[in-house]
Order: C-alpha cells, then sequence, then structure tokens
C-alpha cells in the first residue's frame, strides 16, 4: 500500500536503520544505493545528469526526442487509451518531453510518476500542473515495491479499458544485482495484462573508459552523491561519520558489465551510530560498497524478456549506440 509522505518517510527511516545495522557488520560492509536519494540525494543526482561525463541522460534524452511519435502510436495501438506509469520518476525531465508531445498530439492518457523521494516528486508536479494543465497527474510516494503493489491494483472495466504503459527509463534497471532484477520483472509481468507494455532505458556496454569517466567526473558531483549516504545516516540515525574520512572509489569491470561505487575510510577509525547504539570500527583503506550500475548487452536484455513473460517488440537506439529503450510487451 502506498501511504502518505510522513508515513512514508518514517518507514524509509526504518529500512535505512535495518541497512545499516545488517550491511556495515557484513564483511566486506555494503550500503544499498536505494538509499541515496534523500532531497540532497535526489538533488545531487539531478546535478549528474547535466554533467559532461555522464552521458546516460543525454543519449536516452536523444532516443525519447526521435521516437516519440512512433512511442505514442504504440501506445495507443489499437485506439486505447494508456496509464502511463512511471518508475523511479525522478525530476522527469525527459518525460515531460515524451508529455508534451503526447498532450500536443491529444493523446488520451494519464500520468502516475512513482519516486522514493516526496521533494522530486512534489517538484514534478507542481511544474506538470503548471505547464501541462489539462494532463491527469496522479503522483505516488514509494519504493519499487510499492510501486508493483500499486501496479497489480489497478484494474478497469469498460469496453476499451486503458492499456497500462510502464516506463522505467534512465537503467535505473541496472542498479539491480542480476537475480533482482528478474525477480521485479517477474512480478512486473504478472501484474499486467496482454498487450501492457514495459519501456526500459538499459545503459549498454562500451568502452570502459566512456564509462569509467561517468562515474569519475571531474567537478567531484558523484563523489559527493555517494559520501551524501553518510551525511543521511548522521542526520535519521544520529551517527558521527566525519565524511573528509572517507572517499569515493568507482570502479568498471568490463568482463561482468558492472560499475562498482565503494566509500572508502580513509584512517583507522570508530564510528557510532546513536539510534542503533552501536559503534562501527573501520581499517585504513577499507570499503563500503554501496551501488553497482550494471551495463547491458543486446543478448542480456532479450535474456531478461524471456525469463520474465515478456517478449521484446521494440528496440531504440542512440547514434552512438550508447544507451537503448527497448519495449517488451506482455
Ligand atoms: C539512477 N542510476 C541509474 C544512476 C546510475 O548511473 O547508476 C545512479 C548514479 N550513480 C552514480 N552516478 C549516477
Amino acid at each position: 500500500m502506498l501511504t502518505d509522505h510522513t508515513e512514508t518517510t518514517s518507514l524509509i527511516s526504518t529500512a535505512l536503520a535495518a541497512e545499516v545495522r545488517t550491511g556495515l557488520t557484513q564483511q566486506p560492509k555494503r550500503l544499498s544505493s536505494r538509499f541515496f536519494y534523500d532531497a540532497e540525494g535526489s538533488r545531487l543526482f539531478s546535478e549528474i545528469m547535466h554533467l559532461p561525463e555522464y552521458y546516460l541522460t543525454r543519449s536516452e534524452y536523444e532516443i525519447i526526442d526521435n521516437y516519440k511519435d512512433q512511442w505514442l502510436s504504440l501506445f495507443t495501438a489499437g485506439n486505447r487509451p494508456f496509464d502511463l506509469i512511471e518508475l523511479g520518476a525522478g525530476d522527469g525531465l525527459k518525460t515531460k518531453v515524451l508529455l508534451t508531445h503526447f498532450v500536443a498530439q491529444n493523446a488520451r492518457f494519464t500520468y502516475s510518476p512513482v519516486d522514493i523521494s516526496d521533494t522530486a516528486l512534489d517538484e514534478l508536479t507542481e511544474d506538470l500542473a503548471h505547464k501541462l494543465p489539462s494532463l491527469a497527474v496522479t503522483p505516488q510516494h514509494g519504493d519499487y515495491t510499492d510501486a508493483l503493489a500499486s501496479i497489480a491494483q489497478r484494474t478497469y472495466t469498460g469496453t476499451n479499458p486503458p492499456r497500462k504503459v510502464v516506463l522505467f527509463l534512465g537503467s535505473n534497471i541496472g542498479n539491480f544485482t542480476p537475480d533482482d532484477a528478474v525477480a521485479f520483472y517477474a512480478q512486473l509481468s504478472a501484474s499486467l495484462a496482454p498487450g501492457d507494455l514495459l519501456l526500459t532505458g538499459f545503459d549498454l556496454q562500451k568502452h570502459p573508459a566512456v564509462i569509467h569517466a561517468a562515474y569519475n567526473d571531474r567537478q567531484g558531483l558523484t563523489k559527493a552523491f555517494n559520501l551524501n549516504l553518510l551525511r543521511r545516516i548522521n542526520r535519521e540515525l544520529d551517527a558521527d561519520f566525519n565524511l573528509v574520512n572517507f572517499d569515493h572509489y568507482e570502479v568498471y569491470d568490463p568482463e561482468r558489465g558492472e560499475a562498482r561505487s565503494y566509500l572508502v575510510s580513509q584512517t583507522r577509525q570508530t564510528v557510532t551510530i546513536g539510534a542503533l547504539d552501536m559503534a562501527i570500527s573501520f581499517d585504513y583503506g577499507e570499503i563500503i560498497h554501496t551501488e553497482i550500475s550494471r551495463k547491458f548487452t543486446r543478448e542480456g536484455i532479450d535474456q531478461l524478456a524471456e525469463q520474465t513473460g515478456f517478449s521484446q517488440s521494440h528496440w531504440f537506439t542512440d547514434c552512438r549506440h550508447y544507451f537503448a529503450d527497448v519495449v517488451y510487451t506482455k
């Protein structure tokens, strides 16, 4: 069930507490990247999307702009209205191009952005009310599990019910482990009806140096984004991480197609986490694994569809073949 902001926020703090308790007592230490997105983390990620090194957003923007008309034909095939549900909508930067086009074409559709950050969601909803006042927007604050439940609960009646079109852009799927991605898409598939669509943005494997640079930007925004997780734990769980004692380290492994992000302790130190009544020791050079960003091959993308009850119907890419937006049909 999706809940109101206050309740969801306290559920997230509880989830963060559980994550910190288990993640920082494991070897190697780990914390999930799903906790990156507090207000400051969402703001930093919006800035990352504009970085010269972070090609993902520009590549996907190019695809959306080039193919928005073809997408509208796919979404409305058979003259059906559609219910556009966007997982991890964030600031909706790229989606606004689509929405503006669909509204201009008088398409019959509604838009439900789902995001873990209430700040990002509030700003997006306000902006859409201003720019596209005729568009019916139903924002939903929650994580991906909440989103799955809400998609499953949507039932329609009538002779020409809307098609569900789930958007999962930005290679957010790359932040899932392979097993979690399969489990998530299998659940998603189970809550869709034949003819419904899932459109995913996948970052593709390419020259490792290009990927490496995207996560090691010169301005240090990715470092700030990674370190912000510790700032969040300080604030929400009364911890005393000294951020200058941690560094950002990101590697790309081209054999596995996986960028991995770490926080590295720059000294021997002990950190206390007041809300958990815990003290955590770090050796010099010890890591906390914070994120994976997987990069895909066409074969892997086909396989994901096959494993989860979808058929892959359309493939769209940018001129450099850096990124692909792929439509799976239920
Ligand atoms: C949200 N996600 C797809 C981003 C990525 O590229 O994995 C998050 C990010 N991490 C560091 N930079 C951007």
